[in-house]
């Protein structure tokens, strides 16, 4: 048996914060953690009976600067990040492959690269933690960070790889929607759907979007694990 939350942060960023736990041993994870939130996510983790094990970033946010840094102080939760975020503060770093265990449940690392050079992915039992690599009918933009298009584009490849049933948990949805599956994705996104590796990046470059309004303070505070300067 496992226990299983989907969070919403609704103060402007729409981010989904994940806590899996396993019922029996009561060890859980968290995935994407925000600041602002981290009393409403301490409240659930006591509210439960949860042993919080880890805390796992999808990667370096630069909408919303992570919980994680509170939660560690309240739990003693061990911070994780992908390799490639180069976020040396973690207490660990995964890579493609690598796995996490709480209690008899595990969470596997999927090195999903594009939206920024360190994202990571992760798969829960036949749910897939996208970060920002996929969102529900969207995909993450790839304009700073070292995004990279073409590297996004085999990301999502690599996701849409698993079978049609597996769900879909993105890190956020601006439209109220909150969980979708790959083989909706595979209908209905215009990114999955694109007809070619050079088709996906024109779709990227002709993207115009706003600079995120909290760039310059989330990535150094993320970079620091959540420590707000
Ligand atoms: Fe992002």
């Amino acid at each position: 048996m496992a226990i299983f939350k989907q969070l919403f942060e609704d103060g402007g960023t729409s981010t989904m914060t994940y806590i899996i736990a396993d019922a029996d041993t009561r060890e859980a994870v968290i995935i994407d953690p925000v600041l602002e939130q981290v009393d409403r996510d301490l409240k659930v983790i006591e509210e439960l009976g949860l042993e919080l094990k880890y805390i796992v970033e999808t990667h370096v946010h630069a909408d919303h600067v992570t919980g994680g840094s509170g939660l560690k102080k309240a739990t003693g939760a061990e911070f994780v990040a992908g390799i490639g975020t180069g976020v040396s503060c973690s207490d660990l770093m995964l890579a493609d492959g690598d796995t996490l265990t709480f209690g008899n449940e595990v969470l596997h690392a999927i090195a999903t690269p594009g939206h920024t050079n360190g994202c990571m992915s992760y798969r829960w039992r036949d749910r897939l933690f996208t970060g920002d690599t996929i969102l529900i009918e969207a995909a993450g933009r790839t304009d700073f960070q070292e995004g990279d298009a073409g590297a996004l584009y085999d990301s999502i490849r690599k996701l849409m790889a698993y079978p049609d049933e597996y769900l879909v948990y993105p890190a956020h949805d601006y439209n109220d929607r909150r969980v979708s599956s790959v083989g909706q994705e595979k209908l209905r996104n215009p990114y999955v759907r694109a007809e070619s590796r050079e088709a996906f990046i024109r779709m990227m470059d002709e993207l115009d979007l706003p600079r995120p309004k909290r760039i310059d303070v989330a990535v150094p505070a993320n970079e620091r694990c959540g420590e707000v300067a």
